[in-house]
């Protein structure tokens, strides 16, 4: 692309170009004041000194480049025009025609994960506080996506792929009303002529600076959007043409800039000159005087003074590789033995999903025992930091010596991996290597929520950390099974198994993990898996793993939480002693919260608390068709629907010498979720079933 590389070598004059833009800036500033009659606009060849309303990661660097996120996880960025403009003609009621074209360039901080994306943003406000970064763009948040009350139009550039929002791939330009879910989006692309037949394409996350032009029509009402490298003229054909009745989305006064966020990975977003018009077309920018990006790491800077040196050096240089050659070779055979890996054609699929085992032995500074967080139930995990990006992550190493279902199974690794949500502990990637597989997350630097609750923790969580742990599980939960795409089964619910962040929010870890470990083991058998004491009774009889059988566990993990007991108890006395019973007992005594751990003293909500203990011991039935289902769950937390009654008679009779010889009296089954029976085969197979 040579007028991407023309670009560079024009945009490094900094001093001609910024006197420039001063001067113009001063036209700019006079533009502003006068914003609010029916034709106005500005235009920003760089920023310097330019009056934007700043938030989050926004700010204006020396040599006016406008940054929105700078290498940090999961922060948003704002930068918003401080005067309003009137989007609506009084007189017609339409909405006016507006026109925008701005530069932008995304570095993604670690090339392989790309972190979401930047949005031209047309709101009723700057103060987009309540927002989140990751996939909301900065834009919105779980609550209020897809409400109509936001009154807020965007243009993203997205580079992440989120299936919720039916995000066709993971770089791609939409067109956003009030909602993630675009009204159209298409591949970042540009057509090289009117018909549209040909076009070349771009990559988001390249790095590159790009350029994009919005228009918006008010009297045909289409909003035409635009991309093209930075010195390419402006395509002839849009990108997206797109038919958009604003009249009732925009208010009378409406508020444009950017948002931009990042995710599980760190990036840097960057806006390097814009211009807006107002019934009218935006000023084209004058792009030999935009600032110029920072260098990046892969950059060449200096290509002449280097080959002088070279010519000087090359002599010497070649005599000391032929020595270091004659060491490295058998260094080499060495090294080639210890990093290993087992790669496979079909595995080039998941490319972006691959480690190499010799960056993961790196941060992990080669698997020290300093490094190790802890043992699970699959083998050690490692803390770690990738070197280039400094991302924190945890490593889970997996001993696997079964060849088969290995592909099946990665495939379900890449799938995990896209799963998004803020309660879910995010997979970031995976390795293999013969006999091993490795795991690697996003590091929850506040470890497991087991450490607080059991046995004589050193520091015991307060009754409303607890809550808002519960709460976040449940909604993690209910994501897994209803809201994502396919049905996931966690299969392995239990205090150990959630991951506090700095924030003490709980993350629901190690999904689909218990299927491995079946595999793992010899034949065709299936084997129960899961952890005794959060086991569902039908498990032991079908070896079926269900969303029920999930609910079950989730119980057990919402009477552990509010009593801070194991499960199942052995006493010295080698009595066992079973939280569900022990509760059950609590409750027919007429005082249930009499079964609350003794470490909340007495700050804590009765009514949550009650909820919680009932909500468990009916997650906890006997009978899958007797169980809550999440959906139901979630809504009662959010006090949407009242509590169901706990009848003692149709719940089960007491049996407190073993779990499993209940006997179910009753069992009805009306608000239940899907009984076993309904489910295909294939549910016991995968954690993955495809929905229908
Ligand atoms: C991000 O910005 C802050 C202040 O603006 C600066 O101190 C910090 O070094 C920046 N971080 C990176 C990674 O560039
Ligand atoms: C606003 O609406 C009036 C009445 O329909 C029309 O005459 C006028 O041209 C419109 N103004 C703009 C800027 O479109
Ligand atoms: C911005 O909104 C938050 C709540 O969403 C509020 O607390 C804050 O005062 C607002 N700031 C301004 C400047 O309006
Ligand atoms: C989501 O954003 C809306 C509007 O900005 C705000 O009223 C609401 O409280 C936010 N919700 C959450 C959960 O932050
Ligand atoms: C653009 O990328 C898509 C896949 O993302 C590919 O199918 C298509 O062939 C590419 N087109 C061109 C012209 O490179
Ligand atoms: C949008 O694109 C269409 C098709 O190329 C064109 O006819 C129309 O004039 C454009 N509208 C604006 C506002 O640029
Ligand atoms: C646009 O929407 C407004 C209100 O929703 C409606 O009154 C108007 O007729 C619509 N205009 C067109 C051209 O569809």
């Amino acid at each position: 692309m040579d007028w991407v590389k023309e670009g560079r070598r024009r945009i490094k004059y900094p001093i001609f170009s910024r006197f420039l833009a001063s001067f113009l800036l001063l036209t700019t500033q006079i533009n502003d004041a006068v914003v609010s009659s029916s034709e106005s606009g500005f235009v920003f060849n760089g920023f310097d000194g330019a009056a934007l309303r700043l938030n989050g990661g926004g700010a204006i660097e020396s040599n006016g480049l406008l940054q929105l996120t700078n290498f940090t996880k999961n922060e948003v960025g704002h930068a918003f025009c401080p005067t309003p403009f009137v989007f609506v003609n009084s007189s017609s009621g339409e909405p006016f025609s507006f026109s925008t074209s701005f530069v932008f360039a995304i570095f993604p901080q670690y090339e392989d994960i790309s972190s979401h994306g930047i949005a031209f943003a047309i709101a009723p406000s700057t103060n987009l506080t309540a927002v989140l970064p990751s996939q909301h763009l900065g834009l919105f948040n779980f609550t209020n996506n897809g409400d109509p009350s936001n009154h807020i139009v965007a243009v993203e550039l997205d580079t992440i792929q989120n299936r919720e929002f039916d995000d066709i791939n993971d770089n791609h330009v939409g067109i956003d009303v009030n909602s993630l879910i675009s009204t159209s989006s298409a591949p970042a692309s540009f057509f090289l002529d009117s018909s549209g037949l040909q076009y070349e394409n771009l990559s988001l996350i390249s790095g590159e600076p790009m350029r994009v032009w919005a228009e918006y029509d008010g009297k045909t009402m289409v909003l035409n959007v635009t991309l093209a490298p930075l010195f390419h003229p402006k395509p002839e054909r849009p990108l997206l043409s797109s038919k958009l009745n604003l009249s009732s989305i925009v208010l009378d006064n409406m508020y444009v800039g950017f948002a931009a966020s990042t995710g599980a990975a760190a990036g840097s977003h960057y806006i390097l000159g814009w211009s807006f018009s107002m019934n009218g077309k935006a000023t084209e920018l004058d792009l030999s005087q935009l600032p110029s990006l920072p260098p990046r790491e892969t950059e060449d800077t200096d290509t002449g003074k280097k080959t002088q040196l070279w010519i000087i050096l090359l002599p010497t240089v070649i005599f000391i590789l032929l020595l270091i050659a004659s060491f490295g070779i058998v260094h080499l055979v060495k090294t080639k033995k210890k990093f290993a890996e087992e790669m496979e054609d079909w595995e080039t699929e998941y490319g972006p999903h691959r480690f190499s085992y010799k960056e993961l032995y790196r941060a992990t500074k080669g698997f020290r025992d300093e490094n190790l967080l802890g043992n699970g139930g699959f083998g050690g995990v490692y803390k770690g930091q990738l070197p280039k990006s400094k991302l924190e992550i945890a490593v889970k190493r997996i001993s696997h010596d079964s060849r088969q279902g290995m592909k099946e199974f990665v495939a379900e690794i890449a799938s995990i991996g896209r799963l998004r949500h803020r309660n879910l502990v995010q997979l970031l990637g995976y390795c293999r290597r013969r006999g091993e597989l490795l795991l690697v997350y996003d590091y929850m630097p506040n470890s497991s929520l087991e450490k607080y609750i059991f046995d004589r923790p050193q520091k015991s969580l307060n009754w409303s950390q607890r809550f808002k742990i519960i709460r976040g599980i449940a909604s993690g939960l209910l994501y897994l099974h209803e809201e994502w795409e396919q049905v996931v089964i966690h299969r392995d619910i239990k205090a150990s198994n959630v991951l506090l962040d700095a924030e003490f929010n709980g993350k629901l870890g190690d999904f689909g993990l218990a299927r491995l470990h079946d595999r793992g083991s010899n034949l065709q058998t299936t084997r129960v898996v899961g952890t005794l004491g959060y086991l569902a009774p039908e498990l032991s009889r079908s070896g079926k793993s269900t969303t029920c059988s999930d609910v079950f566990g989730f119980g057990a993990f919402l009477l552990e939480v509010a009593c801070g007991k194991r499960p199942i108890e052995l006493k010295i006395s080698g009595i066992e002693t079973v939280l569900v019973d022990w509760v059950m007992e609590c409750l027919k005594k007429g005082d249930i919260l009499e079964a609350r751990d003794r470490k909340l003293g007495t700050d804590f909500s009765a009514e949550e608390l009650e909820m919680v203990l009932r909500l468990g011991l009916m997650c906890s039935h006997p009978s899958p068709a007797a169980r809550p289902c999440m959906r139901q769950v979630v809504k009662c937390f959010e006090g949407e629907v009242p509590l169901p009654e706990i009848s003692e008679e149709d719940f089960y009779v007491f049996d407190s010498s073993s779990r499993r010889n209940r006997v179910l009296v009753g069992g009805s089954s009306q608000n239940s979720c899907t009984a076993p029976t309904n489910l295909s085969s294939s549910f016991s197979d995968s954690p993955l079933s495809r929905r229908n």
